[in-house]
């Protein structure tokens, strides 16, 4: 902007101001002196408006170009959020495959034991069939041989029997890890009536160990989400309190709590007062293959379909905890419709 038009009246004004000076050559002194002060004034202000219009143009081209350098700067933090973003996704991405492979590697090491035990017990039947034949070909087979034949006949299919069940279980297991949103169905249920009607299913269970079970849920909390899915949580959390809670004979409380932080969000609080996990295995205990139970029909997969549930089609978070003064706390912060 200029500051040229703007002062054309002020020019006008002075130029008027001359002539009127020239005019008064023939006044009195008195008049004379007070109309050039007044001149003189007048154009010093305008002097002075000059000068800060220059100022206040020169401020505004400071300013524009300031504008313009934020603009910039926003663009580049908006470049680096995405590629922020974009960085971040890829991590989930190969931190979702590195779990993806530490679990296969996991299910090959699992079901390796039990495959290899049916594989040398079959090709030892194998060998000793063989022998069989031959010593029946030869017409040459005693009471001793057919016994020691029966006897290994019997051991061996035994073990190959229980170790086919042991993989086929552990495949069973491993099936319900890759947890597909569209297999479970969704409806709408009530909370309150569906927690108690799963603890029912678990019934047999929990008659025998002879816990307390109680549940605390307000009514008429309606969810739209996968009942199933929740029922194979609860039934997790239920199994392990009764496997690895308490010792043999040992009785305690199992206790299922719910409150609603938020008006769209359930928080379902699972504790056991058992012995608890200790603080070393805490983190560890939604890890594929984390058991305390290997070799005694634990396979460590329970929390982790539990982890991929509640992550999955449930869409909340779960976390475990156990306090000094013992016994597990799992709570599950699950919206009400994910
Ligand atoms: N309520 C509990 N009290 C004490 N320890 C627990 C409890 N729940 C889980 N744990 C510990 O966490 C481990 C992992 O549990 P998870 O359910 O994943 O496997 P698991 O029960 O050993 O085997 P699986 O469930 O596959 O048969 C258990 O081996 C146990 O050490
Ligand atoms: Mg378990």
């Amino acid at each position: 902007m200029s500051g040229f038009n703007l002062f054309d009246a002020e020019e006008k004004n002075l130029e008027q101001a001359e002539d009127l000076r020239r005019h008064l050559l023939t006044a009195p002194e008195p008049v004379k002196d007070g109309i050039n002060t007044l001149i003189e004034a007048y154009s010093r202000s305008v002097r002075e408006q000059r000068r800060l219009v220059k100022v206040s143009d020169r401020l505004q081209a400071q300013l524009a170009s300031v504008n313009q350098e934020l603009g910039k700067r926003k663009a580049e933090a908006e470049d680096a959020l995405e590629s922020l973003k974009a960085a971040q996704e890829s991590l989930v991405q190969s931190e979702k495959l590195a779990s993806l492979g530490a679990l296969v590697g996991g299910v090959a090491h699992e079901i390796n034991t039990p495959v290899g035990i049916a594989l040398s017990c079959a090709s030892h039947l194998a060998d000793s069939t063989a022998a069989m034949g031959k010593l029946f070909d030869a017409d040459d087979i005693s009471v001793e041989d057919f016994e020691r034949f029966m006897a290994t006949v019997v051991d061996t299919t035994g073990l190959i029997l229980s170790n086919c069940e042991r993989a086929a279980e552990l495949i069973r297991s491993f099936k319900q890890v890759a947890v597909d949103r569209t297999s479970s169905e969704r409806r709408r249920f009530n909370l309150g009536a569906y927690i108690r009607e799963t603890l029912a299913s678990l019934g047999p269970h929990l008659r025998q160990s002879g816990h307390a079970v109680r549940v605390e849920c307000p009514d008429g909390i309606v969810m739209d989400s996968f009942p199933g899915a929740l029922s194979q949580v609860l039934g997790n959390f239920v199994m392990n309190s009764l496997v690895h809670g308490f010792e043999v004979g040992q009785s305690g409380t199992l206790a299922i709590t719910v409150d609603r932080p938020a008006p769209d969000l359930v928080r379902l609080i699972y504790t056991d007062d058992g012995k608890g996990i200790p603080e070393e295995h805490l983190g560890r205990v939604f890890d594929p293959f984390f058991t305390t139970r290997r070799g005694s029909g634990g396979s460590g997969l329970g929390l982790h379909i539990v982890y991929n549930l509640v992550t999955g089609p449930l869409g909340g978070s779960v976390t475990a905890e156990s306090p000094e003064s013992g016994g597990t706390i799992f709570t599950l912060t699950i919206p009400l419709a994910p």
